[in-house]
């Protein structure tokens, strides 16, 4: 079982244990950005590949640093109640994030997510390409904006202008929709359920797509 890291974070930034240009053979071992030194564990994606649909979120949340699986806390349980919706089987998906590490700060007790800076996302560029390379989907769903500007490869693209149309990153078709935490924060039940209704949507039309292939 992975223990949790007793120490609070500090500041991710490059050091000694850092080389951005490094070409690791195993997320273990990656030490592209700073990221590794206070997360559990890297989180790859899951699923089998080849598979014909993809999902990417963020990076890995406190629980799934925990547990080294992408998606299993609380905002998997509700992108797991989206994909049922949907119609999806989520174990004929394949499950990643853009980031594969957690970063984190200490608040109280309670070790609360940070996005991500564009260094750390690029720097995971290396493994996300990796996986769409052997994973060889045909459609791409990005969750939210993180995940979006990571498969697109293009740090200003904005989520609000991608949200009801497709777009391509190469032969790939890429549907965007909310983050499904961003539906966990949203501040009143009329805010959740359209938010939730986006996701279920957008994956619905990825399914559409997949099927009339
Ligand atoms: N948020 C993400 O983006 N990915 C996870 O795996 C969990 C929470």
């Amino acid at each position: 079982m992975p223990t949790r890291p007793k120490r609070s974070p500090r500041p991710a930034s490059a050091g000694a244990d850092v080389d951005p240009q490094q070409q690791p053979e195993s997320l273990d071992a990656c030490r592209r950005c700073a990221l590794w030194r206070d997360a559990t564990q890297a989180v790859p994606g899951a699923g089998d590949a080849p598979a014909t649909l993809m999902l990417v979120g963020e990076q890995p949340g406190d629980s799934e640093d925990r547990a080294g699986l992408p998606f299993v806390g609380p905002a998997g349980r509700l992108l797991d109640s989206a994909l049922a919706e949907a119609g999806i089987v989520r174990e004929t998906v394949y499950v990643t994030n853009a980031v594969k590490h957690f970063k984190w700060e200490l608040r109280g007790k309670r070790r609360l997510h940070r996005t991500p800076a564009q260094r750390e996302v690029e720097a995971c560029a290396y493994w996300l390409e990796r996986e769409i390379a052997n994973v060889q989907p045909k459609v791409i769903v990005a969750l939210g904006a993180t995940a979006l500007r990571a498969v697109l490869g293009d740090p200003h693209a904005r989520l609000n202008a991608w949200m009801d149309q497709t777009a391509k990153a190469g032969a790939r078709t890429v549907i965007a929709t909310w983050h499904p935490s961003y539906v966990l924060r949203a501040p009143d039940p009329a805010a959740r359920d359209e938010a939730r209704a986006h996701i279920v949507e957008a994956l619905r039309r990825a399914h559409a797509l997949l099927r009339r292939r």
